[in-house]
């Protein structure tokens, strides 16, 4: 949650900054602010809300000077509020800050005490006083951010500026991320994100936890927070600024909808072995003896990512013959799980930053579990404390609702089954190139659902658009679909949805049914397609308005459904692919035409670095 960002070079930093910003409003929008070196003391904007407010200030107030930090803020400690808004001051310091000071109460008594006339209910504005505290005692700035951070616990990505020392940023971090991004023409960069940073460079160092760094125009110095020199060659990101614009679609989401055919191409890239029926898992980092040894996988993941997930535990079961079990990562910790030995842990992150994710994930490292990710975010926190990342490529995902990287990470999932499936003896030759040979088509096919229901599915979201309550039935690998056409539809519209296994209808939320819901029953032509039919039926018998995703040709279910929308016909493992196309775009419909905001949806984030 929240977003930073700094420039220190030769040229005006509030538009570098605020570009920055913009780019990182996906990590929260309660409010935003800049901090820059102007020609004699720091100068600070701050807004309450979007980044447009920022920018109104900015026009009437501009700020002139090429040093600068900003910050984008999802609340945490105070409400939205321009006293609350980063960044925060104190003396000559001001500091921006993602994350949260654990020991918060403790400091602030102690600062407080000091004589330090606090403004804010934040955290980070203790951590500003903290530095300020240490340049009075003399300490230049990056000795005083090392010895203020010395007394503080918790998450933290921070930028520091001082006005005596106004040609230098100082940066540090733990548990948030931080990128560098090391320009070629006397300038230097920091964020939160890559997207960031795209359109300047691509160039960048990821500082690890404990590490800090000193950024002037012409350097960027890396030490440890025990100022042990750290030597770190650049990583040279390959993503394009332009995947990071909307490209002309109204929204990030839609474009991200769109895009998944690309997206999942780049996944499958050099890891299809269509000639061989199998698939390359040099990235899984395991032996084929290591893949014989597992004796159970445990999935952990939140929210979209746990739906991915959930398809991985039908694809391991049936196609490698693994027991599996799934976790909400949330629920994992602190429940004292029990992991044995021969478990295999597998977290499943689009940003590889999610907090309960990354500690659930590290609390099953310790009790002695080997841990593999699929992460999309490359570098991020938790392929760096992983054994191994398959990483989905799905490229940068700016829309708040999660689209492009479920499929890609539902193919990661599918990819590593066929893979273990193969080396356990328990996947057969014919099976695996079968689906091999279907996943090489998606691509196209998704492309041909995508455009070919489109408008049928927005002149449904127009038609159901004052729908108070929604229902999504799914059976097998739809399940996980229907809990994914839940959680789309309520996180962008504010609509009621309630994603449900088909068979547990009966078992209570018939009872919601009346000729005012809409239910979408997912009935692809699978192993489950009858029994499917059957609660598609029995929804239509309580006066439903009932809505088929069905294979093409599918009679029975169009005898049935008042509306239908067709999938083309595949492997029942390459179902989920399709059938979620049309429920996003539901979902993105019924946004635009509520007229929420669909990229940046109240109350929630694109990356959870929270508890
Ligand atoms: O970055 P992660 O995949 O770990 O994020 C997990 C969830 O926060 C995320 O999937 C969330 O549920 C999305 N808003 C769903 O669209």
């Amino acid at each position: 949650m929240c977003g930073i960002v700094g420039y220190v070079g030769g040229t005006a930093s509030a538009p570098i900054l605020v570009d920055g910003l913009r780019r990182l409003e996906y990590r929260g929008y309660d409010s935003a602010g800049l901090a820059v070196h102007g020609p004699k003391s720091i100068e600070v904007r701050r807004a309450v809300g979007k980044l447009r407010n920022l920018e109104t200030a900015l026009s009437e107030r501009p700020l002139q000077g090429n040093v600068g930090i900003g910050h984008t803020r999802w609340a945490t400690h105070g409400r939205p509020s321009e006293v609350n808004a980063h960044p925060h001051v104190a003396g000559p310091v001001a500091v921006v800050h993602n994350g949260i000071i654990e020991n918060h109460l403790e400091l602030r008594k102690r600062l407080v005490e000091a004589g330090c006339k606090i403004a804010s209910d934040t955290d980070t504005e203790l951590v500003a006083h903290l530095v300020h505290l240490e340049v009075e005692r003399g300490k230049d700035l990056e000795s005083a951010v090392r010895a203020a951070l010395g007394e503080v616990q918790g998450a933290y990505a921070i930028a520091v500026l001082s006005s005596l020392e106004p040609h230098r940023i100082v940066v540090a971090k733990s548990s948030s991320p931080l990128v560098v991004g090391l320009g070629d023409e006397g300038e230097n960069f920091c964020a939160s994100d890559i997207p960031a940073l795209l359109p300047y460079t691509k160039k960048m160092l990821f500082l690890e936890d404990g590490e800090m760094a000193v950024l002037e125009a012409s350097s960027v110095r890396v030490t440890t927070l025990e100022g042990k020199v750290v030597e770190r060659a650049p990583r040279v990101i390959d993503w394009s600024p332009v995947m990071a614009e909307k490209a002309g679609y109204k929204h990030f989401m839609l474009k991200e909808i769109f895009e998944q055919p690309r997206a999942l191409e780049d996944t499958f890239r050099g890891r299809l072995d269509r000639e061989s029926g199998d698939i390359h898992g040099h990235e899984i980092g395991l032996s084929d003896d290591d893949a014989r040894a597992i004796r159970r996988v445990v999935l952990l993941a939140c929210g979209t990512s746990h739906h991915a997930a959930l398809t991985g535990r039908y694809f391991l079961e049936s196609l490698a013959k693994i027991p599996t079990t799934i976790e909400i990562a949330s629920e994992f910790r602190g429940r004292d799980a029990v992991i044995c030995e021969g478990d295999l842990v597998i977290a499943v992150s689009q940003s590889g930053e999610t907090l309960d994710t990354l500690v659930a994930a590290k609390e099953a490292k310790a009790k002695g579990a080997k841990i593999l990710s699929i992460v999309n975010v490359i570098d991020s926190a938790i392929p760096r404390m992983s054994d191994a990342t398959f990483y989905t490529h799905a490229g940068p995902e700016i829309g708040v609702a999660s689209t492009k990287c479920f499929s890609t990470q539902v193919a990661n999932m599918l990819m590593f089954a066929i893979w273990l499936g193969r080396r356990r003896d328990a996947l057969s030759a014919d099976k695996a190139a079968e689906l091999v040979e279907g996943l090489a088509r998606l691509p196209q096919m998704m492309a041909d659902v995508l455009t070919g229901t489109r408008q049928l599915v927005a002149n449904l979201a127009r038609r159901y658009v004052e729908a108070r309550d929604v229902l999504f039935l799914g059976r097998g690998l739809s399940f996980p679909i229907a809990l994914e056409g839940a959680l789309k539809l309520k996180e962008i519209s504010y609509v009621h949805a309630e994603g449900y296994a088909a068979g547990e209808m009966k078992h209570g939320p018939i009872a919601l049914i009346d000729n005012r819901v809409p239910v979408f029953v997912l009935l692809p032509k699978d192993s489950h397609h009858e029994r499917s039919l059957s609660n598609l039926q029995e929804a239509k018998a309580r006066e439903a308005i009932v809505i088929g995703i069905a294979t093409e040709g599918d009679e029975e279910a169009r005898a049935v459904s008042d509306d239908l929308v067709e999938v083309p016909d595949v492997a029942e493992e390459l179902t989920p692919f399709l059938t979620v196309l049309p429920l996003q775009l539901y979902a993105y419909y019924v946004a635009d035409f509520k007229g929420t905001d669909v990229d940046q949806p109240r109350n929630l984030a694109k990356t959870v670095t929270v508890e």
